[in-house]
């Protein structure tokens, strides 16, 4: 199992290249479902789950293939394919569900594995049953799948008013792949603002879909027949941009991070600079400084534009080192603090009291074997180890590789002293 060797102390220096987002490549993957025409994909980062997501594809039927530098990607999904994700495959990555509104959409019907719980919470699917329930769609669940299909008679899934008991950010990306080929206008109600969904329909606006309001919380979908092929370049990943601007800003250092964007980043911009931080908007990407001297900075996630959940645990890193107390709140998962023990063994001195915790910041780390739990806790923790006097270990990093393009590499590349050892 692959760890990762690091020696803290050192400030982090120089440019680096912020990869496609994953979050944005694994619902455009899905999308090629949508056509028998081929689907090219450009900048999609070499991730773990997007392999995962290719070889679930590549099990239905679909052809891929991966071509030049650019992370390219090519998909074509013949009328032959077979609309099933099979447990083995959605067991290790949830965003497998994102399979089951185009195949509905385009086959008619789909057997799609209900995806295991996660470390960070339950995370069911209920939503997406209920949304495409609301089309139309004839969904049992037994045996561990979802078993989805069209009512006697219809060739299509038919236009609906959805509101989801919740903001939720693939239920609206099901959504939004499912109503592009439905029989007349589907409103999304309180869909998800995520920078990942307006990149998404303008994927699908190219392959013809009629799509308007995305990127606000209601969209409408007017469906049409047909969708054809199209080529379309994965946005950059925000998530993998913050974690780098938190881990140059944590080690005092200064860096350009390429193809980073501030208008996706906002919330976390803004608590950075309250941090202590420099941020500045150069040509083509961002420009991060910090001279170590930060102060902690306390607050909530919530859904975008909002402070994102997904760099909860990152910047909850950065408040380690910065002065004063601070405190975050967790709202949108119950259980997305599994890094706090691990920082405990770094010397952080963290309480938690349900999806509240409360950070003694300034205090000394000093490096030692610690486990990641999840992607984004695998991040935090190397950040903390960054900071860390002496050695950290970071142990199971397949977490880090599910959803980080060579995070070693890249940080090699900014001074970092850090190597990944197989033990
Ligand atoms: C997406 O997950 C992201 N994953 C997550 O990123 C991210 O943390 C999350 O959105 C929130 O921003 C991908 O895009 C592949 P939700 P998703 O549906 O869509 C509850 C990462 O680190 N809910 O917006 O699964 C759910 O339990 C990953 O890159 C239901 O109860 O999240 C959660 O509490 C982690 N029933 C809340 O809603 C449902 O049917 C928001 O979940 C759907 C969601």
């Amino acid at each position: 199992m692959d760890k990762l060797k690091i020696r803290g102390g050192r400030s982090l220096k120089g440019e680096v290249l912020i990869s496609g987002a994953k979050n944005a490549a694994l619902p455009e993957m899905c999308a090629a479902l949508l056509t028998a025409e081929p689907v090219h994909l450009h900048n999609v980062p070499r991730l773990h789950d997007v392999a995962t997501m290719r070889k679930l594809l590549a099990n239905m039927g679909v052809q891929t293939e991966t071509h030049g530098e650019r992370g390219g990607m090519s998909f074509v999904a013949p009328d032959s394919l077979t609309p099933e994700a099979p447990y083995e495959l959605v067991k290790t990555m949830r965003a497998s569900v994102l399979a089951l509104g185009p195949l509905l959409a385009r086959f008619g019907r789909a057997k799609v594995s209900l995806p295991g719980g996660c470390a960070i919470g339950s995370r069911p699917v209920d939503q997406h049953i209920k949304g495409l329930q609301a089309m139309g769609a004839v969904i049992t669940v037994e045996n561990g799948y979802m078993h989805a299909s069209l009512p006697a008679g219809w060739t299509r899934l038919k236009g609906a008013r959805i509101t989801t008991d919740m903001v939720t950010v693939t239920g609206t990306e099901n959504f939004l792949m499912a109503a592009a080929l439905a029989d007349g206008e589907t409103v999304l109600e309180n869909a998800a603002m995520e920078p990942e969904i307006p990149d998404l329909a303008e994927m699908l606006i190219k392959m013809g879909a009629k799509i308007t309001g995305h990127g606000t919380s209601r969209i409408v979908i007017q469906g049409v027949e047909r969708l054809h092929g199209c080529t379309h370049d994965v946005v950059a990943d925000r998530i993998e941009a913050g974690t780098f601007l938190c881990a140059v800003a944590a080690t005092g250092g200064e860096a350009l991070l390429h193809h980073a964007r501030a208008d996706h980043l906002g919330a976390v911009i803004d608590k950075l600079k309250d941090a202590g931080v420099t941020v500045e908007s150069v040509a083509g990407g961002l420009k991060v400084s910090s001279n170590g001297k930060l102060k902690a900075q306390s607050f909530r996630t919530t859904e975008y534009p909002g402070f994102p959940t997904d760099m909860q645990a990152q910047f909850m890193a950065l408040n380690l080192v910065g002065e004063g107390g601070s405190v975050v709140t967790e709202t949108i998962f119950e259980n997305r603090f599994m890094h706090v023990n691990e920082m405990r063994r770094l010397g952080a001195q963290i309480s938690t009291d349900g999806r509240v915790a409360s950070i003694e910041g300034g205090k000394r780390l000093t490096g030692a074997a610690v486990m990641a739990t999840d992607l984004r806790a695998s991040a935090s923790l190397v950040i903390a180890g960054l900071v860390a006097e002496g050695e950290t270990l970071v142990d199971r990093i397949y977490h880090l590789d599910r959803g980080y393009d060579r995070m070693e590499e890249k940080l090699r590349g900014l001074g970092a002293d850090i190597e990944r050892v197989s033990e």
